[in-house]
């Protein structure tokens, strides 16, 4: 009863920003993202009879119950699945460059939904490791896939979960660069900052409105390689998505002035002719998608404006990867 796996994190180029469904994990619209190899969470969970309680160890620390909370949940989730009541420990490491302060939970789930399907023996076809990982996480359901996948909203159980929309981007070399901002203030998770948008903000309906739009657009940039309409939509996208949390009640942002620092350096550059847009999820970090080629340009120009571990460099990641066989050595 032992399963391990490996997922990578992905960033959103369309975001998940609100749930139709709060217990099954149904988003309000679809979303598009792209897997990146710079950041992943490999996970061994095992279920055992000896155990009288749930453990969990995220990089070598173990967790109360309330750092916890949704990975039992999530364990009590596979349970009631496969029939059984055992208890499990579960041993999570995510590998994150050092300073990144970035949140893992799309390939925290991801990698624990995975370890679980093995551990149990539930299938393990793509869309029912997309389909457990969603109930962990929303964005957690995308990194199921290598590249660019798309999380088809869905009505139930069992139509909510992502499939691959390219793979292979071994013809259209990207990267994405992680300008880090350190964040002063209390944070809002995703979790709680989309459920008030939703339920709150006079802003939501003109989201929902044209979103669309945001992802016929998208579709059609990833399917033809157009990297300028991929990012002018990525941008637009995103500054959508800020834009509602400010018409929640109470409002609020998660941008911090060096935010603005970062996005103002990308659209300096994109007006001196170089191709880059900016995304932001539910952090003050800026994520800036380019080709390979203008990579050492922007590098160049990002140096200027913040240190040099405020930088971190990623490209196109792979899907998970399951281990089904162990070495006990
Ligand atoms: C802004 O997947 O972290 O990153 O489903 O409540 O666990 P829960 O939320 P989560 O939200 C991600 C929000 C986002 C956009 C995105 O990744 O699509």
């Amino acid at each position: 009863m032992e399963g391990q796996a490996r997922a990578y994190t992905n960033i959103a180029l369309i975001k998940y920003w609100g749930k139709k469904d709060q217990v099954l994990m149904i988003p309000q619209n679809n979303s598009i993202s792209l897997t990146l190899d710079a950041f992943y969470s490999e996970t061994r969970v095992t279920f055992d009879s000896h155990l009288t309680t749930d453990q969990f160890i995220l990089n070598d620390v173990l967790q109360d119950e309330k750092h916890g909370k949704k990975v039992f949940q999530f364990l009590d989730l596979m349970r009631q699945h496969a029939g059984i009541t055992t208890k499990a420990q579960v041993i999570s490491e995510n590998h994150v460059p050092t300073a990144a302060g970035l949140a893992s939970s799309a390939s925290g789930m991801a990698a624990l939904a995975g370890a679980c399907a093995v551990a149990l023996d539930l299938p393990q076809d793509a869309v029912s490791l997309s389909r457990f990982a969603r109930r962990g996480s929303g964005s957690a359901s995308r990194s199921i896939y290598g590249g660019f996948a798309e999380w088809q909203k869905g009505t139930d159980d069992t139509n909510s979960y992502a499939v691959s929309l390219k793979e292979d981007l071994s013809a259209w070399p990207l990267a994405m660069v992680f300008l880090l901002v350190d964040s002063q203030e209390k944070k809002i998770s995703s979790r709680d900052g989309m459920q008030r948008t939703v339920d709150t903000s006079v802003f939501y309906p003109g989201w929902l409105a044209t979103i669309e739009k945001d992802l016929t657009d998208m579709r059609q940039g990833i399917a033809t390689n157009d990297f300028e309409l991929v990012g002018q939509t990525m941008e637009r996208n995103t500054m959508k998505m800020h834009a509602t949390v400010l018409g929640a009640v109470p409002p609020f942002t998660y941008w911090q002035p060096d935010s603005l620092k970062a996005m103002q350096l990308v659209q300096e550059q994109r007006a001196q002719g170089l191709p880059c847009y900016f995304t932001m999820d539910a952090g003050p970090n800026v994520k800036v998608l380019l080709q390979q080629e203008n990579l050492k340009a922007f590098l160049g120009a990002a140096r200027k404006t913040f240190p040099e571990d405020k930088i971190v460099v990623a490209f196109p990641g792979k899907g998970i990867q399951l281990v089904k066989e162990f070495n006990h050595d």
